[in-house]
């Protein structure tokens, strides 16, 4: 069952992961104002974590991870949507990547890198 639709219920067995982190790999030209994650390296940052995740062993039950289009926090870029935690990270670098597979493992988000509803672009 994914969804009961007479009771209503979402069965959260259905997500095949516990975890799946999304990184943007947006891009747009060097003088676009809104700036994108790919020109901050974020295809490196996404094949840094899913190396990290699959290292570790928890490519199969734990985290997966992907790609994505722009999460509309260019800003913030480097971007790592979180879910179903449901927060993103920012600014996140390479040298970030065992310290979020660390928190992915203990179960919370790394905090620093966590962004804060000041800094939310909608
Ligand atoms: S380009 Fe990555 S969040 Fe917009």
């Amino acid at each position: 069952m994914i969804f009961d639709l007479q009771l209503g219920v979402f069965d959260p067995n259905f997500l095949q992961r516990k975890h799946y982190l999304f990184v943007c790999i947006n891009g747009r030209a060097a003088d676009n104002p809104k700036g994108c994650c790919a020109l901050k390296d974020s295809e490196e940052v996404y094949r840094a974590l899913k190396a990290e995740v699959a290292a570790r062993g928890l490519a199969k039950l734990e985290g997966r991870v992907c790609t994505s289009s722009c999460l509309d926090q260019c800003d913030t870029g480097v971007t790592v949507l979180v879910e179903p935690d449901h927060f993103f990270y920012g600014h996140v670098t390479v040298a970030d990547v065992p310290e979020i597979v660390d928190g992915l493992i203990a179960g919370h988000p790394v905090k620093r890198l966590v962004i804060t509803e000041d800094q939310y672009t909608l």
